[in-house]
């Protein structure tokens, strides 16, 4: 294992008030930084203060979108310990998003270990108001200065913590989508099951326009068919019809969700009819037609599990429900968040305490 320099802050920062934290504009004192060449491998891993990196304009990630990240939370005990949810699940899809984006591969096994260590030093910061943590951004960048097209030879990879509220505005309460059936976010044979920089923006337009319609989110139809659900705007999805609760299955587009899987894991435990499988979005509004539309709701890191109360598609809006929270949203809610901040036994051996 390599040795993780560290260089000290001059100063550090005023934390923020956590009972008003909102998503992703507060960074800690510190980062975790490390780099690749080809002939070094990964090497020179440091924790460092939190600050600009500094790059030639010609960058290759700035010209070609050459970058993967992941999202995972460190949470706050009532006790005052911290722990990780499932770090390893999302360490080993940053490899597998690098692994589609031609980057070297990482040491899972170090990265958590550097993890840990940057969290010790920032332990202060994961808040401990209700409903917050400390978000964790891995992310990997193509740092050739190069700006002919290929993969790039050298990559920055680096670690930054945000200490976070909730991701939407409005909290636990349903948001409102709007399914686009004119734009698409992956395609077959893309990326979308990789977690890189491009999908996002490549939502955005559409996000807009969802936006102006006064929706949250959109909801992403397949590139293909423009027919069968595949996800929301920055989450998973999930329908409760009739007693089954339904989540599309995983075909290369969709993003492999750690929560996702969470959700299913803790539904079939609960004995629960889950499948994994195709949904049309016009099974759903006849679903809703027949009275047997119970449920939608998202699953995300940032956005946890977040119940969707309207979704507009074609012209024509439903509200789901009485357009409230259901009740399987509320339970997946409460046993998720109840094991994340070790309120309740982990019987599925997803947390990993730090200190
Ligand atoms: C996450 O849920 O962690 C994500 O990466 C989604 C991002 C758009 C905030």
């Amino acid at each position: 294992m390599m040795d993780i320099a560290f260089r000290k802050a001059g100063s550090l920062k005023a934390h923020p008030d956590e009972s008003s934290l909102g998503f992703g504009t507060i960074f800690t004192d510190y980062m975790f930084n490390m780099d690749y060449s080809p002939d070094k491998g990964w090497h020179n891993p440091r924790i460092e203060p939190y600050g600009p990196i500094e790059m030639e304009p010609s960058t290759m990630v700035l010209h070609y979108g050459q970058a993967i990240f992941e999202g995972l939370k460190a949470y706050r005990t009532d006790s005052g310990g911290i722990q990780l949810f499932r770090p390893k699940d999302n360490i080993a899809r940053l490899n597998r998003s690098g692994h589609r984006l031609c980057m070297p591969a990482l040491d899972e096994g170090f990265i958590l270990e550097a993890l840990i260590e940057l969290l010790k030093i920032e332990k202060d910061w994961v808040p401990g108001a209700p409903g917050t943590s400390l978000y964790i951004r891995p992310t990997i960048i193509a740092t050739d200065p190069y700006i002919g097209l290929r993969s790039s030879n050298t990559y920055r990879f680096f670690i930054i913590l945000s200490p976070v509220g909730a991701y939407y505005p409005e909290g636990f309460n349903p948001v409102k989508i709007w399914v686009t059936s004119q734009y698409v976010r992956a395609v077959r044979g893309g990326v979308g099951e990789a977690k890189t920089a491009g999908n996002y923006a490549a939502s955005l337009y559409a996000s807009d326009l969802a936006h102006k319609e006064g929706y949250t989110q959109v909801m992403w139809l397949d590139g293909v068919e423009l027919k069968y659900v595949e996800e929301v705007g920055s989450m998973n999805i999930f329908f409760v019809i009739g007693d089954e609760l339904i989540t599309p299955m995983l075909n290369g587009s969709i993003l492999s969700g750690v929560t996702r899987d969470s959700v299913l894991q803790m539904a079939q435990s609960w004995g629960m009819k889950v499948s994994e499988r195709k949904i049309a979005i016009d099974e759903v509004y006849a679903a809703q037609e027949k009275g047997e539309l119970k449920e939608v709701f998202g699953s995300g890191t940032a956005a946890v599990i977040s119940p969707v109360g309207h979704i507009k598609f074609d012209g024509r809006e439903i509200t789901i429900g009485d357009g409230g929270v259901g009740p399987v949203s509320a339970r997946l809610f409460k046993e998720l968040m109840d094991i994340q901040y070790g309120r309740a036994e982990d019987r599925f051996g997803w947390t990993l305490p730090v200190a």
